[in-house]
């Protein structure tokens, strides 16, 4: 009788595993790599001076005052991130969001701090009202409903004022109809024809979202966001969406959240080949960080295995909490 693995009993052309073997050959025939410089930072910039408030569903991301932001983009800098993508916390809210507009609120004046400070950074900035509405909607409520129109007029202004304070790239999350070729019209016509349009062109209506709701103090006080958020069962409407907003001028398509539509980001990519954001939501990092800290997880490689994930679905540009601590990583 032969000794088991001695020599081989089986005649096998291709064995698949031979390129498995080591480190080196891995990496020699891997498909999909991470670099920091894919990678985009959400920050979450409140009033004040000297603040670093922890959200509580999303351990290790903070709230912070634009002193604060101005650091923690210099921290991620070091790290190897070079984009930062800012949410406002305004001091006040109206019913219609007045404060995206106002070129002292917190978004406004960290664009010119970071702008100031490390000028080599991209500073991208969420342009929608649930964060200025008392309400907590993504828009004017006519009846009781958002109103189209008048929202896009009031997210042109906010994306204007953004591009004034030296935003290199405006970034509508709202869902609206038509709103990338206004704002792409009103920033030309104020010569601002270099700022950049990241549309979050298919936008779904997600559970996900949960924890950037306390992080943005944006939940909406009634209702929901499906008259304008897309049905997560949809997928060809979604190719729709990305069309529409490539051919209003939108510079860069967003897919959101990134995990549970890669079917949607691959898609994309395949049919519009232009350059394709994906956004790892709150409610993704947060089951990880709660995940790992239960120790249910090993969060490093479950962290890196995502984002891999996003990447091989087509993502080249991927929005994520996770982007210093991936980063450093990947060093
Ligand atoms: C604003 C906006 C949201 C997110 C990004 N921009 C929340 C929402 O639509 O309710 C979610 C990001 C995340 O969950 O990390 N409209």
């Amino acid at each position: 009788m032969s000794t088991p693995g001695a020599h081989s009993t089986l005649h096998l052309t291709r064995r698949l595993r031979r390129l498995r073997r080591s480190e080196a050959i891995r990496a020699m025939v891997r498909e999909t790599r991470l670099a920091p410089d894919m990678f985009v930072l959400p920050l979450f910039v409140c009033g004040g001076e000297g603040v670093r408030r922890e959200v509580r569903s999303m351990p290790g991301v903070f709230q912070l005052s634009v002193d604060e932001a101005v650091r923690e983009t210099e921290a991620a800098r070091r790290d190897g991130i070079r984009s930062v993508l800012l949410f406002g916390l305004p001091d006040q809210k109206d019913d219609i969001g007045s404060a995206a507009c106002d070129p002292e609120a917190p978004v406004q004046s960290a664009v010119r701090a970071i702008k100031r400070e490390a000028p080599e950074v991209l500073v991208a900035t969420d342009v929608c009202l649930c964060e200025y509405t008392d309400h907590g909607h993504c828009g004017i409520l006519v009846d009781g409903e958002i109103a189209n129109d008048p929202t896009v007029e009031q997210l042109v202004r906010a994306a204007v004022s953004h591009a004034a304070s030296g935003a290199d790239i405006v970034a509508p999350s709202d869902m609206m109809d038509g709103r990338v070729g206004a704002i792409r019209q009103a920033l030309d016509e104020r010569g601002f024809e270099q700022t950049a349009i990241m549309s979050y062109a298919a936008k779904y209506c997600s559970a996900f979202y949960g924890p950037f709701r306390d992080a943005a103090e944006s939940a909406p006080k009634f209702g929901d966001r499906r008259s304008h958020q897309m049905d997560p069962a949809n997928a060809r409407e979604a190719l729709r969406e990305v069309a529409q907003d490539v051919e209003e001028g939108a510079d860069i398509v967003m897919v959101k959240p990134a995990l549970p539509y890669l079917d949607v980001i691959a898609r994309v990519k395949d049919a519009f080949g232009c350059p394709t954001a994906a956004y790892h939501v709150s409610g993704e990092y947060s089951m990880l960080k709660a995940a790992a800290r239960n120790g249910w997880i090993d969060e490093p490689r479950a962290m890196l295995e995502c984002l891999t994930a996003i990447r091989r679905a087509g993502a080249d540009i991927i929005i994520t909490y996770y982007a210093r601590e991936a980063a450093r990583a990947l060093a």
